[in-house]
């Protein structure tokens, strides 16, 4: 075996579990594994899981905060124009630059797969040019995938649809939107319309920033939802953010919940972002924002966690690391049960690495030998840690390595050295 990880715990509760790999692919998953490895890691104990997976984000901006200046009311609207005055000065190289340093960002943090949704609101398409020459450069440690996304609207923007499908015919892979910036309601609703008729003519999967505000009236996803029944697109398609159905009628929210699992639409909700920008024209009380993820979950929808923004004109905060949106996704909608924040954790694993669609994800043999070592022994722990990544590895090998962290305590009587973990004897009853 080129590698094999020793006595490792697994998401799903086993542990005491040996993971071989070989020609980079996961070999075998079993209990004291006799063959030996030409690099052997040992877990003692602690978690291995399949990578994180940010099935939402804007790798075109990221790092530019301050570029030219700060969100000072920090909304969507004040975002997006900052960054509609950013747009003329950017290069390709610088975008490239920030993208490929976010990038290092993120395997450390244990990401191998990103889905970017990359502007193409310029004629010039320089985040298109520069994120396909990003796509290729990290392609042997991370899977990017990008979405063609008109950031100013697809009919407010003078040459969004033609800049659109030049983008796609460039090699972005995913068709995106954002019908609730159109001008009126009805032309966003065509916009949904236009947008899953084109990628359903390509064989394309979509995703569209859909109804991301306050207002209970903006229903977008149910045209997106009918589209996708009527065109066939059932699994392919995606509804990003879908905030304003945190503020619905809970009477419609009951229909519309259904028609999202019947059609086949997917939800990614991105707790960090949602929490910080929606809200903003309320007094008090001041809503959350973040859409209905446990009844979305509830009723059999896949609901992913992303990233969406790290320091850039939407969030001046952040760090690529998808502990910290799934400890905030259980924060903003209350998943605080043991199974609940075990979803929490699929939702930055295994559900939006089905949404990207990524082949031989997991850890059965067979499957790529992707892997994360965890300063943790369960997914609670790594997200209430937020725990170092201590190995990712990527097709069998090493490509990030960091140290536990750990405090030295001058106390009088007490231990010289802090360890955050629960001790073993004072563990909850696993659920
Ligand atoms: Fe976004």
């Amino acid at each position: 075996m080129d590698l094999i990880l020793r006595n490792a715990s697994l998401p799903d509760g086993r542990t005491g579990v040996d993971i071989a790999v070989r020609a980079g692919r996961i070999a075998e998953v079993a209990p004291r594994i006799a063959a030996g490895g030409a690099e052997e890691i040992d877990a003692a104990g602690r978690l291995v899981t399949p990578p994180f997976v940010d099935s939402h984000f804007h790798l075109d901006a990221t790092l530019s905060l301050g570029l030219p200046r700060l969100n000072r009311s920090g909304t969507l609207l004040e975002g997006i124009a900052l960054w509609s005055e950013l747009k003329p000065l950017l290069t390709p190289e610088a975008v490239a630059e920030r993208a490929l340093a976010y990038c290092d960002w993120a395997v450390a943090r244990g990401i191998l797969a990103i889905r970017a949704h990359v502007d193409v609101c310029d004629d010039r398409l320089v985040g298109v040019e520069a994120l396909l020459g990003v796509r290729r450069s990290v392609a042997p440690y991370l899977d990017l995938q990008l979405v063609a996304f008109p950031q100013d609207g697809l009919y407010r923007s003078p040459n969004a649809r033609e800049n659109l499908l030049r983008a796609l015919a460039l090699g972005v892979e995913v068709v995106g939107g954002i019908p609730h910036f159109e001008r009126t309601r009805e032309e966003g609703a065509r916009s949904v319309r236009e947008l899953c008729g084109i990628a359903a003519e390509r064989g394309l999967r979509i995703d569209m920033h859909c109804d991301e505000n306050d207002d209970p009236l903006s229903r977008h996803i149910e045209t997106l939802a009918l589209e996708t029944r009527r065109l066939g697109l059932g699994g392919r398609v995606t509804g990003s953010h879908l905030t304003s159905m945190h503020s619905m009628d809970n009477a419609y929210a009951a229909k519309l919940i259904p028609l999202i699992r019947d059609c086949g639409v997917s939800v990614i909700a991105n707790p960090l972002i949602n929490i910080t920008i929606q809200g903003r024209n309320d007094t008090y009380p001041r809503r959350r924002g973040m859409t209905r993820v446990p009844e979305l979950l509830e009723a059999g929808v896949p609901v992913a966690f992303g990233q969406d923004c790290t320091l850039d004109p939407w969030y001046s905060l952040g760090s690529g690391d998808m502990l910290e949106v799934a400890h905030m996704g259980i924060h903003v909608a209350q998943m605080t049960s043991p199974e609940a924040v075990h979803q929490a954790f699929v939702a930055v694993t295994e559900t939006p690495a089905r949404i990207m669609g990524l082949e031989g994800y997991g850890l059965s043999p067979g499957c790529n030998a992707d892997l994360v070592l965890l300063d943790a022994t369960t997914p609670a722990e790594a997200i209430r840690l937020r725990a170092p990544r201590l190995a990712v590895v990527r097709r069998g090998k090493v490509v990030s390595r960091a140290a536990p962290s750990r405090c030295e305590l001058s106390l009088p009587g007490r231990p010289a050295s802090v360890d955050f973990r629960l001790p073993a004897r004072s563990a909850p009853p696993r659920s």
